[in-house]
């Protein structure tokens, strides 16, 4: 028998680039629409590193919602080597900062401010773990001499493995994982309950071919990169498993059409126009979309210590088009992933 219509609790996104002024009133919307709360990155120009940049960035959020929207964003503090433990667990205290983001220095998009090595935020992590507070990790080396689809492997062994020793009450989040190292690394960590990990849309439907399918395909270059099949099964197995540690985290990271299709394009997929959608169709063709409220709804709040949403909302199975473009402002547009496909559900709103 067929589904033809998912009901499941409203869901959450934890880990979410809205951006600022006219690139996130264009993006807000559709994050808002799907799901109820967001854990919203702080790479922005410059990065909210305090309490009161991420308390203002988080008024210019609420500003930014279209009217009658109920969306809460939670916030994140932007680790530097400077970070100062005091500002950073009054900001938590206080309901500012859900978690803290740990960008090794120049992985990613706008990480020119990250960590530069991580002993130099014990103090940091040692008060974070304290208190309870999550650390959320973009879990790569910026070694460059090492091979691209091997950083995030070679980052769990030499920095990952010996943080969770050296700080054995610390909550941790490996974000956007995309190999079958990581997802193994969680699965023996999992006992704890202090190792979480989210998975994009978009790692769970591409394999690295994908990107140079016909041509070079600036739209799906993202980092981490996508990795070969082997990984991407990985990922749709440890998504579609139920198991506590999996969360949704679209990781969805506008960039114009220009900084995309350039010779050295940002790296980031923009999901969120049709997140819902795309997650259902990976876990319809791993025949499990039964598990996706627990991926999307319920082991997130669990490990953020929050009650999961009330509110259910509907998919439907009934084509969706994709957006081809959406507008930023004169001039600048987002390319949606999938832009102008048709995908096999569609989101309907609250039930
Ligand atoms: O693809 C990505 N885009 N990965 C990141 O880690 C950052 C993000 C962005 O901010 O554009
Ligand atoms: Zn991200």
């Amino acid at each position: 028998m067929t589904l033809d219509r998912l009901v499941i609790r409203r869901p959450d996104d934890w880990h979410v680039h809205l951006r600022d002024g006219a690139m996130l009133k264009a993006v807000l919307p559709f994050t808002a629409r799907q799901f109820g709360r967001a854990i919203v990155m702080p790479n922005l120009k410059p990065p909210a590193t305090h309490a009161a940049d991420a308390a203002a960035y988080r008024d210019r959020i609420r500003a930014a919602l279209p009217d009658g929207v109920a969306f809460t964003p939670l916030m994140t503090a932007y680790l530097t080597d400077g970070t100062d433990a005091e500002d950073l667990a009054r900001g938590f205290e206080e309901g500012v900062f859900a978690a803290a983001k740990l960008y090794p220095a120049n992985a990613t998009t706008n990480s020119a401010h990250g960590v530069t090595s991580i002993d130099r935020i014990t103090p940091v992590l040692e008060r974070m773990a304290d208190i309870g507070m999550p650390l959320l990790i973009h879990g790569e080396v910026t070694d460059q001499s090492v091979d691209i689809f091997d950083r995030e492997a070679v980052f769990i062994d030499s920095t990952l493995a010996p943080l969770l020793d050296r700080h054995p009450s610390l909550r941790v989040v490996l974000e956007h994982v995309t190999t079958a190292d990581a997802v193994a690394f969680v699965r023996a960590h999992a006992a704890s309950g202090r190792i979480g990990a989210t998975i994009t849309a978009h790692h769970l439907l591409i394999n690295r071919s994908h990107i140079f399918q016909g041509g070079i395909r600036p739209h799906l270059y993202c980092l981490p990169i996508a990795k070969r099949e082997s990984h991407r099964l990985a990922l749709v197995g440890a998504a579609t498993s139920g198991e506590a540690p999996f969360f949704l985290g679209t990781d969805t990271a506008p960039h114009t059409v220009t900084a995309k299709e350039a010779a050295c394009g940002c790296a980031g997929c923009f999901t969120a126009a049709n997140a819902l959608e795309l997650y259902a169709e990976a876990f319809e063709d791993a025949g499990a979309l039964d598990r996706l409220e627990a991926f999307a709804s319920l082991n997130g709040p669990r490990f953020y210590g929050l009650p999961p949403n009330e509110e259910r909302v509907v998919l439907e199975r009934r084509p969706t088009v994709v957006p081809d473009v959406i507008l930023v402002s004169e001039g600048d547009a987002v390319l949606p992933f999938r832009s102008g496909e048709t995908l096999r559900w569609s989101f309907a709103g609250a039930a």
